[in-house]
């Protein structure tokens, strides 16, 4: 038995995607597969590393530890063969909010921002939301997801885009972008003197033979126009902590970052965060391997149930993440009709593909961060809506 395989109960303990069915969708017994979280314990080192915080009682003002930046250093040199230096590293209350900045650092409002479709949603808030103009590329999805070079350059050039925010990995489709794909993708944004801002949360949830590749590890070059974000929320289920890392290397970007970071006030980061980030990196390891694993099996679990059992949906391996997308086109649903189906038939709740743009039509997002039985209960009930 896997400690994976424990329930744990999430129900009324303020979570996003457990508590929060009743009132959206006015019924009981939905079963959530959606908020990219995952239904397990954290790793044992960060709860004691909590534990022993709480225990000394005071909750005051705290400075950035060395041993922080040492944790985040030598994670990304052993995990990732990434090299960065403590003047590379900045903190902020999570990847969303740099995106966010980021767009405010690099761009004035009225200028054009790039980023894939489909893609994470909050990509295109934060543009929208700072009153840029956003423009889409989109990914050919037919059997892997792939990147269209020759609508992004088009579009770079016709929107003379400033700033281009990729996924990589990406979410929703789980690619690992290749090493040659970055290239591509890199040179281009280099031709144009476009920024590239690189969301590599889901850097370290990758399978076996596939390996992740650093934007800036793509190209030598690349560090000079880039900035990357990553966290260890992702990775060790830890997204409450609201924490996350930005690496600048360009000393010239840093310096814009950090600007718009004071004017903001957010330069300041959550005690927890830096503890829970610190001890995962430190002693989540082991835990972490056991869980890519796990996940590997819930992949393999879901993508042999849609091919036995509901094979009109149709289904691909993740290469990264703990999510799948699912295509549902051979239905003819309308994007309102399918998610009502998934709700009020099926009782799941999943990510409805549209909302991560217009190629996710007929699509949904399943978070498989759950353990086995749970899976497989949510798969029969998918099944038996739609057999
Ligand atoms: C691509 C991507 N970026 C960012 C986030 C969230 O980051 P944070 O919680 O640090 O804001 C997610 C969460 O699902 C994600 O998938």
């Amino acid at each position: 038995m896997s400690q994976f395989d424990q329930i744990v109960d999430r129900k009324k303990t303020q979570s996003v995607k457990w508590d929060t069915l009743e009132a959206t969708y006015k019924q009981e017994g939905l079963l959530p597969m959606w908020v990219a979280d995952m239904d397990f314990k954290a790793p044992a080192a960060v709860q004691s590393a909590f534990q022993t915080y709480l225990n000394q009682g005071v909750f005051g003002y705290s400075i950035v530890p060395d041993s922080l930046y040492d944790a985040i250093i030598s994670w990304q040199k052993r995990r990732h063969d990434f090299t960065i230096k403590k003047e590379d590293i900045l903190f902020s209350s999570g990847v969303v909010p740099s995106i966010a900045l980021n767009v405010q650092s690099y761009t004035q409002p009225g200028d054009t921002v790039l980023i894939h479709d489909p893609v994470y949603p909050p990509f295109a808030e934060s543009v929208e939301e700072n009153n840029r103009k956003l423009v889409r590329s989109k990914l050919f999805t037919d059997d892997k997801f792939k990147m269209n070079f020759a609508e992004m350059e088009r579009l770079i050039q016709e929107e003379d885009v400033k700033l281009f925010i990729l996924c990589n990995p990406h979410n929703p489709g789980g690619r690992v972008w290749s090493k040659d794909e970055l290239q591509q993708v890199g040179n281009l944004c280099k031709k144009y003197n476009v920024i590239v801002v690189s969301d590599e949360i889901h850097q370290d949830i990758i399978y076996q033979p596939k390996t992740f590749t650093t934007f800036q590890n793509a190209d030598p070059s690349f560090k000079d126009f880039s900035i990357v974000l990553t966290a260890a929320t992702k990775t060790f289920n830890l997204a409450g902590i609201k924490n996350s890392m930005v690496f600048i290397k360009n000393p010239e970007l840093k310096q814009t970052f950090e600007k718009i970071q004071k004017q903001n006030h957010q330069n300041d980061i959550n005690t927890f965060g830096m503890i829970g980030t610190q001890a995962a990196y430190e002693g989540g390891e082991a835990w972490l391997n056991e869980l890519l694993d796990y996940l590997k099996e819930n992949i393999d679990i879901t993508y042999n149930f849609f091919q036995k059992e509901l094979p009109d949906v149709k289904v691909s391996k993740p290469e990264a993440t703990y999510l799948m997308w699912l295509d549902f086109s051979a239905y003819h649903l309308t994007d309102k009709q399918l998610e009502e189906k998934l709700i009020n038939e099926a009782k799941v709740v999943l990510n409805p593909g549209i909302s991560y743009g217009e190629q996710g039509t007929q699509h949904m997002r399943i978070n498989l961060a759950c353990p086995h039985s749970t899976l497989k209960e949510g798969l029969q009930r998918i099944a038996a809506a739609f057999n």
